[in-house]
C-alpha cells in the first residue's frame, strides 16, 4: 500500500483566507509552511488510486502529486472514486472540483449519502457516478486490491445538515489494508471521544493518521473571542489523545485535520514538543507512507 497525505488542515487549511492568526500570519510571512485541508490518497497496486476525503484543495492537491496525474489517454485518471468520513463541506465539497470525471465511485456512511442528497443531484446533471453506503465494520475490496473497513466514531453533523434526522454513524474511520503486504492504516481525522474499541484500532494498525485540530479545548473560544464552552467543537483535542496515543508505542501517531489555530504548527512551540515527547508526529503535506 502506498498512501500520501494530500493535505494536513483543517476546514479553511493554513493559512485561512480571512484569518489573521499567529500560525496564518506566518504562513503569509513564508515562516511556516502552508497546509491544505486534510485527505488522503491510497492505493494497493500503483495503478488505482482512491482519495479520503475532497476538500476545495483537490484540485492543488492532485496536481502536487505526479502519482494522481491524469493518462495515458487525454481523460484517463488514476483517481477510482472517493471515500468520506462524514459530510462536513471541508471533506465534501470538492466532489464539486471532481465534476469532469465520469464514474467516479464515492463509499460514504449513509447519513452522509443522505445529506448530500443536493450535491448529488447537481453532479448528477455532469455525468454519472455510483454512490455506495458503507456499512460499519463491514470490509470491504476497492479496486487496486486494498481492504477497507468503516468505523463508526461520532455523530457529529455538519451545521448545514443539524436538522437531519438520519441515523448514525454521521462520521467514521476508515482502515485500510493490504492483503499482500498486511500493512494497515486508520485514518480518523474527526473524533468527538476517544471511542470506545479504538484502543484496539490503533494498536493493530501500522499508523494511524488522527484528529488534530485543536491542542487544547479552549483554543478556539480563545481564537475568536467566543466563550470556550463550545469551543473544541466536537473535536477531541490532541491535549486528550496523546496520553491515549501513549499506549501504542509501536504504532505510528500523525495528527492530521491540524486548525489553523492549533501552537503545534509551529515547531519551536512547547506543544510541539510535547506532541513529538509522546513519539507522535506533525507532518508536512505530501508525505508519502508505504505499508
Ligand atoms: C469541523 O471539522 O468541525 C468542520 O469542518 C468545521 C467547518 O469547517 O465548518
Ligand atoms: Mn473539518
Ligand atoms: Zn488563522
Amino acid at each position: 500500500m502506498r498512501a500520501v497525505v494530500l493535505g494536513t488542515a483543517a476546514g479553511g487549511g493554513v493559512p485561512q483566507w480571512n484569518c489573521a492568526c499567529g500560525p496564518c500570519s506566518a504562513v503569509r510571512a513564508g515562516e511556516l509552511p502552508a497546509r491544505t485541508q486534510d485527505a488522503l490518497a491510497v492505493t494497493g497496486d500503483g495503478v488505482g488510486w482512491w482519495l479520503v476525503n475532497t476538500s476545495p484543495d483537490v484540485g492543488a492537491q492532485l496536481a502536487a502529486t505526479p502519482a494522481l496525474a491524469p493518462g495515458p489517454g487525454p481523460r484517463d485518471t488514476p483517481v477510482r472514486g472517493v471515500l468520506l468520513t462524514d459530510a462536513e463541506l471541508d471533506h465534501t465539497l470538492g466532489l464539486a472540483v471532481l465534476r469532469n470525471a465520469p464514474g467516479l465511485r464515492v463509499h460514504a456512511p449513509e447519513a452522509v449519502l443522505h445529506a448530500l442528497m443536493p450535491t448529488r443531484e447537481v453532479l448528477a446533471t455532469y455525468g454519472e457516478w455510483s454512490w455506495r453506503p458503507v456499512e460499519p465494520e463491514r470490509p470491504f475490496v476497492l479496486d487496486g486490491g486494498l481492504e477497507v473497513t468503516a468505523f463508526p466514531v461520532s455523530g457529529k453533523r455538519p451545521r448545514y445538515a443539524a436538522a437531519s434526522s438520519a441515523p448514525d454513524p454521521w462520521v467514521v474511520a476508515y482502515r485500510f489494508r493490504d492483503p499482500a503486504t498486511g500493512g494497515a492504516l486508520l485514518y480518523a481525522p474527526c473524533l468527538a471521544s476517544w471511542p470506545p474499541g479504538f484502543d484496539a484500532l490503533v494498536a493493530e494498525a501500522d499508523v494511524v493518521l488522527l484528529d488534530g485540530t485543536f491542542h487544547a479545548p479552549s483554543e478556539m473560544g480563545a481564537a475568536t473571542g467566543r466563550s470556550s464552552g463550545q469551543a473544541a467543537m466536537g473535536h477531541l483535542p490532541i491535549a486528550h489523545s496523546l496520553p491515549r496515543l501513549a499506549a501504542h508505542p509501536t504504532t505510528r501517531r500523525i495528527y492530521t485535520h491540524l486548525n489553523n489555530t492549533n501552537p503545534v504548527l509551529d515547531p519551536a512551540s512547547p506543544e510541539h514538543a510535547e506532541v513529538t515527547g509522546a513519539g507522535a508526529e506533525v507532518v508536512p503535506d505530501g508525505t508519502v507512507i508505504e505499508l
